[in-house]
């Protein structure tokens, strides 16, 4: 209770005092200045290239500079807003005042990194974004607007949700390569060539049961009164012609 007394106390003096110092900045986004006539500028959302920004996430944005005047120019700040989508002069969000100090030559490019993050809080919808860049020569103040488009904030969640799918179809895809090698790695050790030799031999063994019967007619009493035995010796001449022929005479000569 005393810490937060004292931190009242603390804030209302810090304010009373940057109200008596008179010093009154000029918000940067309040009528900036102009942009210099070969000055072009580039922005990239690295890891947000769709403009779906999810809430409470820091957002990268990277812009590209080519300066194409004749004089040397610092790059000096970058700052960006969230605003209503169709209502620009309604501020949402000033994002933080970046400085940076970049001395960009005649005719050269380079890139400068600004991160900002669009508040925890914000609704899934869609909002003006603008970046704003602030450069100077030795005489004048300049700045661009490098990006100023809708853009859509989306649920950290279903962003997460997303990027999680996209991993468990990489894990998914992982495991069932595994199990595919494991498979047939299980199918090539010994005891599983056995078990495979066992289950292909089980039918023809059964085959083997089925044709013994009939091979152990033959010769016999059975073979001789069976009433089938003329469609069973067709059969067997019409698959072994030569061979079953010379067998099945003699059995004739004993009638
Ligand atoms: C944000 O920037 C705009 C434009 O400069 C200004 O009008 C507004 O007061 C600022 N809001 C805050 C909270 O600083
Ligand atoms: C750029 O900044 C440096 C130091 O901050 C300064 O010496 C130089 O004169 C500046 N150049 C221009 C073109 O403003
Ligand atoms: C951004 O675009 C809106 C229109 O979509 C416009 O009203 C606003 O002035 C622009 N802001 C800047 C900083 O260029």
């Amino acid at each position: 209770m005393k810490i937060l007394l004292v931190s009242c106390l603390l804030l209302a003096g810090s304010q009373v005092l940057a109200q008596s110092s008179g010093y009154a900045p000029r918000h940067p986004l309040t009528d900036p200045p102009p942009p210099a006539a070969d000055v072009q500028t580039q922005y990239w959302f690295p890891s947000h290239p769709q403009l779906q920004f999810p809430a409470g996430t820091p957002i990268d944005v990277v812009v590209g500079i080519h300066n194409g005047g004749s004089q040397g120019l610092n790059f000096t700040a970058i700052m960006a807003s969230l605003n209503a989508k169709d209502k620009f002069s309604f501020y949402i969000q000033n994002f933080t005042f970046v400085e940076y100090d970049t001395y960009v030559p005649a005719g050269e490019e380079a890139s400068l990194q600004y991160t900002f993050m669009p508040d925890g809080s914000l609704p899934q919808l869609e909002f003006q974004v603008a970046v704003q860049l602030f450069y100077n020569n030795q005489a004048k103040s300049f700045s661009n607007t490098v990006f100023n488009s809708t853009i859509d904030v989306i649920e950290l969640s279903s962003f997460i949700d997303f990027q999680l799918l996209g991993l468990w179809g990489l894990v998914l895809a992982v495991l069932g390569v595994g199990g595919f090698f494991l498979y047939k790695y299980i199918l090539g050790m010994p005891f599983m060539k056995q078990y495979g030799r066992r289950t292909k031999r089980k039918p023809v063994q059964t085959t083997v049961t089925d044709t013994d019967p009939a091979e152990w007619l033959k010769g016999t009493f059975a073979n001789m009164t069976s009433p089938q035995k003329p469609k069973r010796r067709s059969s067997a001449s019409g698959a072994k012609p030569g061979m079953k022929r010379p067998a099945s005479n003699p059995a004739l000569n004993q009638r």
